[in-house]
């Protein structure tokens, strides 16, 4: 995981240099160092979103803008977070079914915060999709959303999820693991984006020199 970690934090760097002089860009990195001070595993949780988001919009032939915004998108679609207080945030435990509602209402403060700071319509169509599922059991429109970012943003955040250890679950797991978890899941993810991250990841793997063979 470190790999992915130390990838994605490069790419970033990069990216606040070629646009250092853009407000939308410089709004987004006060914005993620505000999440990073907060809570740091939620941070890292974002910029593993906002690297596979920009490395699938390449992967599907998106022109490297799109793939740039598509970065930005996944550093700020959990901004939301802010607002939950820490027992929720920085739980340990399973959340009850009220703490769940409080849960979900980080998805439109997130868009709500974003659209007023004035992000682009993509930054906030991410951020308002990525807990939507194709087959319409995710949240908090429960909309079976089939855009090209509206399929992008929630492979790249259940990735992340999936792939970081969280708070309340100290193991992650591998990639041949959670390309499973999607293709068990194919009503609920764009199934040609799942072969998608299937090839980036490939690719990743063997320039990092990941021999074992990804069987899925
Ligand atoms: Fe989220
Ligand atoms: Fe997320």
């Amino acid at each position: 995981m470190e790999k992915m970690l130390k990838d994605s934090h490069y790419l970033f760097q990069q990216l606040l240099f070629k646009y250092k002089d853009q407000v939308e860009w410089e709004k987004g990195r006060a914005l993620f160092l505000a999440l990073e001070y907060r809570c740091q595993a939620t941070a890292e949780h974002s910029v593993v979103v906002a690297f596979i988001a920009y490395h699938l919009a390449i992967q599907i032939n998106c022109d490297t803008h799109t793939g740039e915004r598509m970065f930005l998108a996944g550093l700020l679609h959990d901004i939301g977070k802010l607002k939950l207080p820490d027992d929720i945030l920085k739980s340990q435990r399973l959340i009850t079914s009220e703490e769940h509602q409080t849960i979900v209402s980080h998805v439109q403060g997130g868009y709500d915060a974003l659209k007023v700071l004035g992000f682009g319509s993509d930054i906030l169509q991410f951020c308002l999709t990525h807990h939507e599922r194709l087959d319409g059991s995710g949240y908090p429109q429960g909309i079976s959303e089939r855009s090209m970012i509206g399929k992008i943003a929630p492979i790249s955040d259940v990735y992340s999820a999936l792939k970081l250890p969280r708070l309340y679950r100290p193991s992650s797991l591998n990639d041949e693991h959670i390309l499973k978890y999607f293709i068990e899941n194919n009503h609920q993810f764009e199934e040609d984006y799942i072969q998608e991250l299937l090839k980036f990841l490939t690719t990743w793997r063997s320039h990092h020199n990941v021999t074992e063979k990804l069987s899925v």
